[in-house]
């Protein structure tokens, strides 16, 4: 059985669906960079372990990213998630972890990229978002996709509907993710695109707003 390492930086509800999810892996630990995590107070709750390493501690980006990869191999991980981790990981430590490190990003990528993505597709008038797990590459949200979900922006949407739209298929799409990974359904492949061993399609077009 695959074990996991879950980084963390506040609330936890991704990682607190994938303790829910029943994965076909063991999840070995939850390490936050932010000691106030509260998602650390529910992996706890899981009877998981949990560790912090305060990136506040380290005068630099190389630093931080050395003493959080000497923490995290001490749990033999063979996946690295990423579930609201506010970190910039540093390329030396996206290398060490090809093809196991995998992220979640609250857009529909490549579109916005980086923070508030929700205020910005309101901004922008688009009429569908989503969420996309990804292999984290160097290059900031822009890995190999996994698996989107996309949602209908509705006229009456705020930042925090729309938030909350998102992250309900955020704890749909991450388990299933990660469980594709654990039992070796899908693998980051040499040239960089992701292999699915057994595909599934959908059939669902999402027109939004809807037809007449
Ligand atoms: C999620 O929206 C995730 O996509 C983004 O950060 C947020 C974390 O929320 N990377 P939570 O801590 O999992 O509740």
């Amino acid at each position: 059985m695959k074990n996991i390492v879950i980084l963390i930086s506040g609330r936890g509800s991704n990682m607190q669906a994938l303790l829910e999810a029943q994965l076909p892996c063991r999840i070995a630990a939850v390490i936050s960079n932010r000691a106030d995590a509260e998602g650390l107070n529910i992996a706890k709750a899981h009877g998981i372990a949990t560790a912090v390493v305060a990136h506040r501690d380290y005068p630099d980006r190389d630093s931080f990213d050395a003493a959080l990869a000497n923490i995290i191999d001490g749990y033999q991980p063979d996946v690295v998630v990423l579930a609201g981790f506010m970190r910039i990981l540093t390329a030396d430590f996206v290398g060490r972890y090809h093809g196991k490190l995998i992220n979640i990003h609250p857009s529909l990528l490549p579109s916005y990229g980086g923070l508030h993505t929700h205020a910005r597709a309101l901004h922008d008038g688009v009429k569908i978002h989503g969420c996309t797990v990804h292999f984290v590459t160097p290059n900031l949200d822009h890995g190999p996709i996994i698996i989107q979900a996309a949602v209908p922006v509705l006229c009456h949407d705020t930042e925090q509907t729309l938030a909350a739209r998102v992250l309900h298929e955020e704890h749909r799409i991450y388990p299933q993710a990660i469980r594709w990974l654990c039992s070796e359904q899908i693998e980051l492949g040499a040239s960089g695109q992701v292999v699915f061993h057994k595909r599934k399609q959908s059939a669902f077009t999402l027109i939004s707003p809807g037809l007449d």
